[in-house]
């Protein structure tokens, strides 16, 4: 074990894996410990991740979810999956049990241990893993809007033909059917992106919209989405255990709102060090308003 620091994957179904193999790939600084109930399952996955050691030195073992709660992330990734056309909000109430089981069988967890949801609707599983794990709030965060935040940068990327990293603009709210993005403070490089020439024959409804179906699309074709979401959540890992103080639009704890949502936040070795609050015109409060909404009615109808 060449690392000081284990980053634990809860779940290693597509998703686990995607994050498993984006962390081996991305050079992550941790020994990655990946647990499941299907044990030969996830012999199979640390195997086959066994064949990227050629081009990695991270290493992959099996773990146990007793283990899992001395790491120093645990990634939550465990729960039923969407079925095609199903919303993620519909998955609350089985994943909200298999959360509970497994931060139980974790207990006592680490008291400096990150844990970052991924398990869908993350936004109330992140809720429901604060109040679940004992850990101090900034750190238990979720992936949030991260992943339909570089979708949207996709398609912007490729319509203006600039780097994806030239483009400062954030899905905000659910990571669900009640996103929406910030059009008003989103930029190229400095400039007001909607001032771009290019963005004049753009229907923003429609980009919306593709971003939020994004997901379904996958699904409907493949199943699951993996690929995206593995690439985030090895980034967040490279934040937290390199302290890089990204700012990412995660589903983390917000005062104003009193709710987890997805708003930019830099992540550091702490977790959440700080949430940036974000100017929001009329349209986007309505829309993150509808947003707190949902969540918090789910939030308190799965409390208890
Ligand atoms: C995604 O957005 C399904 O939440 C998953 O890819």
């Amino acid at each position: 074990m060449p690392y000081k620091h284990k980053i634990a994957v809860i779940g290693a179904g597509a998703v686990g894996a995607s994050i498993a193999y984006a962390c081996v790939l991305t050079k992550v600084p941790a020994n990655v410990v990946m647990v499941d109930v299907d044990k030969r399952m996830v012999e199979g996955q640390v195997l086959d991740l066994s064949d990227v050691g050629f081009l990695s030195p991270v290493p992959v073992s099996v773990g146990t979810v007793k283990e899992a709660g001395q790491c120093d992330i645990i990634v939550i990734t465990a729960g039923a999956k969407q079925r095609p056309g199903e919303p993620r909000s519909e998955l609350v109430e089985r994943n909200r049990t298999i959360l509970k089981s497994v931060i139980d069988g974790m207990q006592p967890i680490r008291k400096d241990a990150i844990m970052i949801l991924v398990a869908n609707p993350v936004d109330v599983l992140t809720y429901l893993a604060q109040q679940l794990s004992g850990l101090p709030r900034k750190q238990v965060f979720g992936s949030g809007t991260f992943l339909d935040s570089m979708r949207l940068r996709g398609y912007l990327a490729d319509k203006l033909q600039v780097q994806q990293n030239a483009l400062h603009c954030y899905v905000l709210g659910e990571h669900g059917d009640r996103q929406f993005v910030g059009w008003s403070t989103a930029n190229i490089g400095c400039t007001p992106l909607l001032s771009h020439p290019l963005m004049k024959d753009v229907d923003l409804a429609t980009i919306e919209r593709q971003v939020m179906r994004k997901a379904y699309e996958i699904i409907d074709r493949k199943g699951a989405t993996c690929f995206g979401i593995g690439g985030c959540v090895a980034s967040l890992c490279n934040s937290v255990l390199n302290d890089r103080r990204d700012v990412r639009p995660v589903s983390c704890w917000d005062e104003k709102h009193q709710v987890c949502l997805s708003t930019p936040a830099s992540v550091g070795i702490d977790g959440i060090e700080e949430v940036l609050e974000m100017p929001l015109n009329e349209r986007e409060q309505k829309a993150m308003d509808v947003a707190v909404k949902a969540i918090k009615d789910a939030c308190q109808r799965y409390s208890n």
